[in-house]
């Protein structure tokens, strides 16, 4: 209680709060002044507890627990803790930070909240597929309420790794293959969990993961090694991170892979020269769970201190879980190897958040019981992870519109998945709780009637147990149609989730293929994480909803999509593979030297057992309606370097229903000094129309959306030809040329 009351008064003449917008730079200086006169106040230890993050084992995301974490906070020698949450257990331990500490300073708290806290919305990549950015900063928005309710007030979100590699678990977290596309999603992202003030009490700080380029692990092993040119880097593989950096997000994540031999936890060029020098981050940066240490295991130092240096020194400020700053910057600073301003600087960046997430006006302002109780799973929370769901959903074949199913329809659903309601949170699936919610095979039979919903589970999602086979033919024949819910478990995604084949597991597509013999229509619903290899199932099944692992809400959005009461209308935002070997496949492709449609003769690029051509490209996605695009009209056809072209095309929904429809803009820059991509997204929007209706939609393209990096690394245009294509996904397009004028 001593100790409290003194940091009262040492805190209580430099707090004051900050909310207006307006007052944003004063606010930033007054708060480097306060910093200022914390650090004055701190001894070296104190310093480094700030730099130190403990896991508090409630819930496991990494391989490593630490006992004894209480006493570090009590003794100032940890200053954040992740994956603790509810507010009684927050607020237990921001009490021991404020009452016991010598210094009282308040403590972060982090975890995952990815796709959602208690109420969970569809996984992130599934809501890439909405196309919405206005639907997923409402997602990220509401998981940061929640997540602020329950005491937390930083998240380990958002992931914004492109990825062109299905076997990596982890694309599950990400947004897709596409730059243009992850930007504007990680920066919605952003806004949505920091909203406009880190200070309010429903937002909480962003963290950027993972600091770089871990979406292009070798094989698609996690964790393996990345191995890239620096123009792919910066062309496709940092702009969501600057994109999420440009707006506003104040915490950044190191990843653990290396980036041109040097793991990017202890990598300079990343984390000082990219991420400081060149994007302008102003927050502070936090390793990942244990990378450290890992640095060790890399092979580029040779112990634990070593490691301690190389990462201090590379300018990252927090260490997650490896106590190796812990141990050893002390020593780093009595041997003479780093000089301790570079200790202030780090803890300057730390203590400077907290102050802005307003921490030091008042440790326990996301401690308020009442608050938790009626904001999780309020109402509204529910109802916006229903809609996310079904916006989500993407329609993949629907062979003689089979779907929209009709009410009154007797079906057979078959499959583990249609029953599980686990599965239907995804990975992550932070403070999530499966118990109350409802599966798919629940909500079928609430909207069709129990009599008219017939169920056996067929098999199992992973494993080779047919005994379920026979009761699922005899219940399939009683029945109209058969809906089958095939798919990935949820833990097969995620981190630690590699797959050295993406097919369905197990005995599902075998149980497909025994329930096809009885002509009856068949209903795919999937659950999955990555794109599979779907060329069977594609045989097999009359349609196919790729449903991802839709959240709290899935079961009823399925249900939903299923009988027409929503249009689906997502678009994959990561190419389908037609089989494994084609991995990594990606629309953004380069031409190559021998095309293939030069002549499909031996000395061409492609495969002597496969077409190039994937099963579903990247944008692609069906509407129980269809559309219809007119040719693209120019403004004009030459682009000054100071102007700008309007494209346009006149879209009608020519079906009977309403729908939505994503409209994509690509380009091509035909000769660069560098090779350049056959396509590349460069505008989309996502419209509404009535049947019948049209609509004018518009791109404007500047020269600034045409920069890439060039041959002599400089950033900008070069002066040439362009083909622009616009529609409905990457391949089925509309065609025209433009000029770019020096
Ligand atoms: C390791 C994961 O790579 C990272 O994404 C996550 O935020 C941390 N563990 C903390 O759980």
């Amino acid at each position: 209680m001593k100790n409290y009351l003194s940091s009262m008064v040492i805190f209580s003449f430099i707090f004051m709060s900050c909310n207006s917008a307006a007052q944003i730079s004063t606010a930033d200086k007054k708060i480097d002044a306060k910093v200022d006169s914390v650090l004055k106040l701190m001894t070296l230890d104190e310093k480094i507890g700030q730099m130190v993050l403990y896991t508090s084992g409630w819930d496991v995301t990494g391989p490593t627990l630490k006992s004894d974490y209480i006493d570090d906070i009590r003794n100032g020698k940890c200053g954040n803790i992740f994956n603790a949450h509810t507010v009684e257990y927050v607020r237990k331990l921001q009490k021991i930070a404020v009452e016991e500490s010598r210094l009282g300073i308040p403590l972060l708290f982090g975890y995952d909240v990815i796709h959602g806290h208690k109420t969970i919305f569809p996984i992130s990549l599934g809501e890439s597929a909405s196309w919405d950015l206005k639907a997923i900063e409402k997602s990220a928005r509401i998981a940061a309420t929640e997540a602020a309710a329950s005491g937390l007030n930083w998240t380990f979100a958002p992931m914004v790794d492109i990825s062109v590699e299905p076997r990596w678990g982890r694309v599950s977290e990400g947004a897709g293959e596409d730059p243009f596309l992850g930007s504007q999603i990680a920066a919605a992202r952003v806004r949505g969990f920091q909203g406009n003030n880190l200070a309010d009490t429903t937002t909480v700080l962003a963290c950027v993961k993972h600091f770089a380029a871990y979406g292009a692990p070798l094989a698609g092993r996690d964790y393996n090694t990345v191995d890239m040119s620096q123009r792919v880097f910066l062309d496709v593989y940092l702009p969501p991170y600057k994109s999420a950096i440009d707006a506003g997000a104040l915490s950044v994540m190191s990843s653990f892979n290396e980036f041109d031999g040097v793991p990017a936890t202890g990598n300079r060029y990343l984390l000082t020269e990219i991420l400081r020098n060149q994007l302008g981050f102003k927050g502070f940066v936090v390793s990942d769970y244990t990378s450290v240490n890992e640095m060790v295991h890399h092979g580029v130092v040779a112990n634990e201190e070593e490691a301690a240096l190389l990462a201090i020194k590379a300018g990252l400020d927090m260490d997650m879980q490896g106590e190796v700053y812990a141990k050893y910057l002390k020593k780093l600073i009595e041997k003479g190897l780093i000089d301790e301003k570079t200790i202030d600087q780090s803890v300057r960046r730390i203590l400077s958040v907290k102050f802005k997430l307003g921490l030091f006006d008042d440790p326990y302002r996301y401690c308020n019981e009442a608050r938790e109780k009626r904001t999780i799973y309020a109402p509204e929370h529910l109802e916006a992870a229903f809609d996310v769901a079904k916006r989500s959903m993407v329609l993949l074949k629907n062979e003689n519109n089979i779907l929209p199913l009709k009410k009154g329809e007797k079906i057979a659903v078959i499959g583990e998945l249609a029953n599980s309601k686990r599965d239907l949170l995804g990975s992550w699936k932070a403070a999530g709780d499966w118990n109350f919610i409802k599966s798919i095979l629940d909500e079928l039979k609430e909207y069709n009637g129990e009599k008219n919903v017939l169920y056996a589970e067929g098999c199992k999602k992973m494993g080779d147990d047919r005994t379920g086979f026979a009761q699922a033919m005899a219940t399939a024949r009683r029945a109209d149609k058969i809906v089958m819910v095939i798919g990935e478990d949820a833990e097969w995604t995620g981190e630690a989730a590699s797959r050295s084949n993406i097919n369905i597991p197990g005995v599902q597509t075998e149980l497909l293929e025994q329930l096809k013999t009885l002509n009856k229509p068949i209903v795919v619903v999937l659950m999955n994480g990555r794109p599979l290899v779907l060329a069977e199932e594609n045989k097999l099944a009359d349609a196919i909803l790729e449903a991802w692992f839709p959240g709290t809400m899935g079961g009823k959005a399925v249900t939903h999509v299923l009988f027409g009461e929503y249009n689906p209308s997502g678009k994959l935002t990561m190419t389908f593979p037609l089989n494994l070997g084609q991995v990594p496949i990606f629309y953004y492709e380069k031409n190559t030297g021998r095309p293939i449609y030069l002549g499909n003769d031996k000395y061409k690029s492609k495969y002597l057992d496969s077409p190039n051509d994937p099963l579903f490209p990247f944008g692609f996605g069906l509407s129980y309606t269809t559309f219809e695009y007119s040719d693209i009209t120019l403004s004009t056809n030459e682009l000054q370097q100071d102007g700008n072209i309007r494209a346009s095309v006149t879209v009608t929904n020519t079906g009977k229903r309403d729908g939505e429809e994503v409209v994509q803009c690509y380009v091509r820059d035909l000769v660069g000094s560098v090779t350049r991509p056959v396509k590349e997204l460069k505008g989309f929007e996502k419209i509404f129309l009535k049947a019948g209706e049209s609509k004018k939609v518009s791109f404007t393209i500047t020269p600034d959306l045409l920069s890439f990096h060039r041959q002599d690394m400089t950033y900008g245009t070069e002066p040439g030809d362009f083909k622009m294509f616009i529609g409905g996904n990457s391949r089925d397009v509309k065609e025209t040329s433009f000029k770019l004028i020096n």
